[in-house]
């Protein structure tokens, strides 16, 4: 038996599952549940992923321990895919113990293999993509999410990429370990550009998967989350079930990803395993974004659709079809309610569903719910042989485009080429006008396009369930056929639908939806749109951040004066002040006043610019903390963002004087 292992990106708990990660989940489960169909001993593996500074910051943000708010947040995903019926085999937290040791296992033999080695880094870092922006400088962007880096400076462990350069380049000739064509191309001229050393592990923060013999480090998240790939199904265990499930399953078959992943997956991971001498995946395959409102969904930027919203009205079915059949796979798609709801109603339940209780319906009605013997003469006539030769051509398309994992042309291939011509079949033969007489040659017609549309029907089913598998198991039941999930699709071919079946008890699968299903899911969006645990926008999100000068905190809201000139606490609460640390000081150049900072706010690290240069030098600020007013819009300074302003208090001739504490206060604390 072949064996087939697939995996989804552990998905971060920093924030909710929304539809994007519904997306890539759908996908896999998808491909897994054809490959259990096609009879390949499969293992679909998903989880979360839970080190690292960013979700550090997220529980502190959250007022919650990293483990107390991993948990939830994981629970959460886990309980969604529960609840949609993905079929995954395990479930991998990165902080269980199981993966902890079996990471400090694969940095150990990295290390043993000579590839390890001890540095120190300067650069700047995306904590929110938790990548190292190599050749960047303090202030600028980080080239995946736009916000603005931070600088790094520390001791740390170096991984030697440089060496696999040109192991990698001979890895990508195979045109399938990357695809769409577009990434592979990508991450080709990334590579020929030339590759730096890289930084495994941090030393400012504990939040971790701790170096082994060095516990002063903590592995870089990006190893030990990619090593989850290997640790779940058992590397580097010493018990000999797990030993022989990764012999099994190990290498990957694929690996499904989002496109801004591509890096970690393609250059970073096939050269760790390389290192430590293990196989590498077989496929990479990257998908576009899912965008709502015009952009990325994503939580930064506040346009996250709830999954639970559309599993509530519309069921997992539907949204499966929609994401399949509406984004190209690998192209990025726009979500809307509107073109859910259509699409829902016009190949669901006007489509399949419709398809499936008239021609049930009939065979109920006309031969006692038993399916008819279709005359072999009648059955060799033109009109039947058109949606014989479409089933057959669909059977083969279908096949090839889900072996591509074109998801939409395969759907399109049942829908518009087999669906659509049955249905035109049914209008043309009338079998209702044929069931009120009795010669035998109505009879005989009736039989047959009655079996013919069944056995459609079955074909479309077969095909169609790893997509929708809760309509599809239905339908099957009802077609008399049993449990689907024991059928086996290489043996799909026309006229396996056996004369005589007993049909089950037929009811709809679909539903029609009215218009007010738009209505009650946007107003269900919209009711949890409150304040969420999510992080706040920074300067890549539509609406970023603010400026910075060392004036008091005198930018109280106009509209929030009342005639006394008196503002009240709701207004005041409106303006976030909080305690920040400095990280970064430096002039900025060609100003005499001011300074560029970098302040971490607990949240994130912030870009702020401040006109505080006359009153203190730079390398006193370092490690100072300081009140910061968050939530002010971003203003650009000689070419600069700056995200926030320095509260100080501002003498009439004098320098500016900052505020600040005689007692501890922690980082990110709110002033009110
Ligand atoms: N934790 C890393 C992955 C580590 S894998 C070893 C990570 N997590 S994530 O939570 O940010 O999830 C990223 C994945 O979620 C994307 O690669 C993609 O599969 C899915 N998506 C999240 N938002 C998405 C869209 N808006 N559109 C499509 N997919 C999206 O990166």
């Amino acid at each position: 038996m072949s064996k087939f292992y697939i995996t989804t990106p552990i998905y971060y708990v920093n924030a909710r599952p929304h539809i994007g990660h519904a997306y890539t989940t759908i996908a896999c489960d998808t491909v897994a549940r054809r490959q259990r169909m096609l009879g390949a001993d499969t293992f679909f593996l998903t989880g979360t992923d839970e080190h690292g500074q960013k979700i550090e910051r997220a529980a502190q943000a959250a007022g919650k321990t990293p483990q107390q708010y991993a948990d939830e947040i994981s629970a959460e995903f886990r309980k969604l895919w529960q609840r949609m019926g993905i079929s995954n085999d395990d479930y991998i937290r990165t902080t269980e113990p199981r993966h902890k040791k079996r990471v400090q296992e694969l940095f150990r033999r990295i290390r043993d293999n000579g590839y390890i080695y001890k540095g120190t880094y300067t650069g700047q870092y995306c904590v929110s993509d938790e990548l190292y922006v190599d050749g960047a400088q303090p202030g600028d962007p980080c080239p995946t999410c736009g916000r603005v880096t931070e600088t790094v400076h520390e001791e740390n462990y170096f991984f030697k990429l440089s060496a696999f350069q040109d192991k990698l380049l001979a890895l990508y000739a195979n045109p399938d370990f990357i695809r769409p064509e577009t990434r592979r191309n990508e991450v080709i001229s990334f590579v020929r550009s030339g590759l730096r050393d890289l930084s495994i592990s941090r030393s400012t923060f504990s939040w971790g998967i701790p170096v082994p013999d060095d516990p002063r480090h903590v592995i870089y998240v990006w190893l030990d989350a990619l090593a989850n790939y290997i640790t779940a199904i058992g590397f580097g265990s010493s018990h000999a079930g797990a030993q022989e499930a990764f012999k099994k399953y190990w290498p990957a078959d694929v690996h499904m990803i989002g496109k801004e992943i591509v890096r970690f997956h393609c250059v970073y991971w096939p050269a760790f395993l390389m290192a430590a001498g293990l196989p590498l995946p077989k496929a990479i395959i990257a998908h576009g974004w899912l965008l709502f409102e015009e952009s990325k969904m994503s939580k930064s930027r506040g346009n996250i659709v709830r999954t639970e919203t559309i599993l509530d009205v519309l069921g997992a079915d539907a949204l499966r079809y929609f994401l399949l059949r509406e984004v190209v796979f690998g192209q990025d798609g726009s979500f809307s309610f509107d073109a859910l709801v259509q699409r829902y109603n016009s190949d669901l339940a006007n489509g399949i569903g419709n398809l499936a209780s008239r021609t049930l319906t009939m065979i109920n009605r006309y031969f006692k719910g038993e399916v008819p013997y279709p005359s072999h003469a009648e059955s060799e006539k033109p009109a039947h042989g058109v949606v014989r030769d479409k089933a057959r051509m669909v059977i083969a398309e279908c096949s090839q485009a889900f072996t591509d994992y074109q998801f939409s042309s395969a759907l399109e291939s049942i829908w518009i080429r087999l669906i659509s011509t049955v249905d035109r079949y049914i209008v043309e033969n009338e079998p209702w006008t044929l069931g009120e007489k009795q010669d035998d040659e109505s009879r005989s017609r009736l039989a047959t396009v009655l079996y013919t549309s069944a056995e459609a029907l079955r074909i479309a089913t077969a095909l169609a369930h790893p997509v929708i598998p809760d309509a599809t198991a239905r339908i099957w039941e009802q077609l008399g056929l049993g449990d689907i999930k024991k059928f086996n699709l290489n043996t799909l071919t026309w006229g396996q639908l056996p004369q005589g079946t007993k049909l089950g008890e037929v009811s709809p699968v679909f539903p029609r939806a009215d218009k007010s299903a738009i209505e009650r899911m946007q107003q269900m969006e919209e009711q949890q749109r409150g304040p969420a645990v999510e992080e706040s926008p920074t300067s890549a999100a539509p609406a970023a951040p603010a400026p910075a000068t060392a004036a008091p905190p005198a930018a109280t809201p106009a509209a929030a004066t009342n005639h006394e000139g008196k503002i009240t606490i709701d207004d005041f609460a409106k303006i976030d002040l909080r305690v920040g640390l400095v990280k970064v000081a430096e002039r900025v150049p060609k100003s005499d006043k001011l300074l560029r900072l970098e302040i971490d706010i607990g949240t994130e690290v912030r870009q702020v610019l401040a006109g505080i240069a006359e009153a203190y030098a730079p390398e006193t600020l370092v490690g100072r903390k300081v009140v910061i007013v968050a939530n002010l819009a971003p203003r650009k300074m000689r070419g600069l963002e700056s995200n926030g302003m320095i509260v100080a208090a501002s003498l009439e001739g004098g320098k500016p004087v900052l505020a600040s504490f005689l007692e501890d206060v922690p980082v990110g604390a709110r002033l009110k």
